[in-house]
């Protein structure tokens, strides 16, 4: 079986299919930086739905790949997509592939999604309040625009997940109405510790609220119990309510990191294939299909057997210093 350094395998394929958004939320894409005229992917850049399709074969008969995920930027920008999730589905047998998207786009698409063969979304939800949503995302858009994506995905049959990036002095104050408001729905809420991803955003210490403080705001009104992780590698520690009304989970990659079973790799919406979501840069899998030689079965091979990322346990060394991929174009 195929390993890295650390012996963890390659199970998970994140496949980013744009770097463009509709949306251009503080801590990822700061309007200042990312205006109109922010020289995004051209079309020719772009992997091709062939191109992607063979990556992904090429990882599943080299590692053991359980499970892949659409991202962005905003993966529903990317024209035509449910073609490719079709094709995924029934070109590489994989069985759950799922997509992580800011929801606006899900009213017009979440059928169609489901019937190409789409397994579940992660809808990404900072705020239940308008003013701070907009204030965050940096658009007019309102909540009530995600909060009908995500009606949209549940009846078209897609399980739904939402992730909340919590900031101190952005939107800790959301916390608790997001749990009200979720809780006994069958929607996961998790909540995610902000990252130092990208170069754009300003990231420091002080503006984590940790794993320990998210928890304890909520187990003080909503009792919590640890519950085991459905699979190794998991992002999230999860949390069931005591009174049985379901569960949340929490991302803590700064204060709890999770590297020692990190079992994923990220591709570029331009075919950069990529160990580590803050990694300074990746492997130029469209160059090799394009004009090279080597087989990307064989190149996935030895990127994998060498990796030895870990850059959460060792953040605090290395943040600031490093030049780092930005989080529009490894998609989270
Ligand atoms: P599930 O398959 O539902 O568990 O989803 P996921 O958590 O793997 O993916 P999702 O796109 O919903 O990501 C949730 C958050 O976890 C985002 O903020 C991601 O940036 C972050 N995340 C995902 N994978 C990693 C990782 O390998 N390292 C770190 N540090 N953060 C990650
Ligand atoms: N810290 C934590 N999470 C982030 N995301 C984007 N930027 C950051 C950050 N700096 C989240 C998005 C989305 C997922 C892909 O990553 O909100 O849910
Ligand atoms: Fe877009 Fe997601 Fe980044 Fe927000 S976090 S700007 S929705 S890619
Ligand atoms: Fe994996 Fe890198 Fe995240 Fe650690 S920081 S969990 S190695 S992607």
């Amino acid at each position: 079986m195929l390993t890295d350094k650390r012996n963890r395998p390659l199970r998970d394929l994140r496949i980013s299919v744009t770097d463009q958004c509709n949306l251009r939320c503080r801590y990822c894409m700061p309007k200042e930086i990312f205006d109109d005229h922010f020289p995004f992917l051209g079309q020719d850049q772009l992997l091709t739905f062939d191109e992607i399709v063979k990556i992904v074969h090429a990882c599943r008969t080299t590692a053991d790949l359980k499970k892949l995920r659409i991202t962005g930027g905003e993966p529903l920008l990317r024209k035509n997509l449910t073609q490719l999730i079709e094709r995924l589905r029934t070109e590489t047998s994989i069985d759950d592939i799922a997509m992580t998207t800011n929801g606006i786009l899900l009213p017009k698409k979440a059928h169609a999604l489901k019937e190409a063969g789409l397994s579940r979304v992660s809808v990404s939800l900072d705020s239940l309040d308008d003013s701070r949503f907009q204030a965050i995302t940096g658009r007019t858009l309102k909540v009530a625009h995600v909060l009908n994506g995500i009606n949209a995905a549940r009846e078209a049959g897609l399980p739904v997940k939402l992730n909340m990036v919590v900031k101190k002095g952005m939107n800790e104050e959301d916390i608790l109405p997001m749990v009200e408001r979720f809780k006994g729905t069958g929607i996961i809420v998790r909540f995610i510790e902000y990252m130092d991803v990208g170069n754009a955003n300003g990231w420091k210490l002080d503006h984590v609220l940790s794993k320990a403080e998210i928890v304890d705001k909520i187990h003080n009104v909503y009792p919590l119990e640890e519950a085991p992780a459905n699979s190794t590698g998991e992002t999230a520690s999860r949390f069931r309510f005591r009174d049985g009304s379901g569960e949340i989970g929490v991302i803590s990659s700064v204060s709890d990191a999770f590297c020692a079973s990190c079992n994923r790799a990220r591709l570029t919406a331009d075919g950069q294939f990529i160990t580590c979501l803050f990694a300074s840069k990746g492997h130029d899998l469209k160059e090799l299909l394009r004009n090279g030689s080597e087989s990307i079965e064989d190149a996935v091979a030895k990127i994998w057997t060498g990796r030895q990322d870990q850059y959460s346990e060792d953040r605090l060394e290395h943040t600031a210093s490093r030049k780092k991929v930005e989080m529009h174009r490894v998609g989270g």
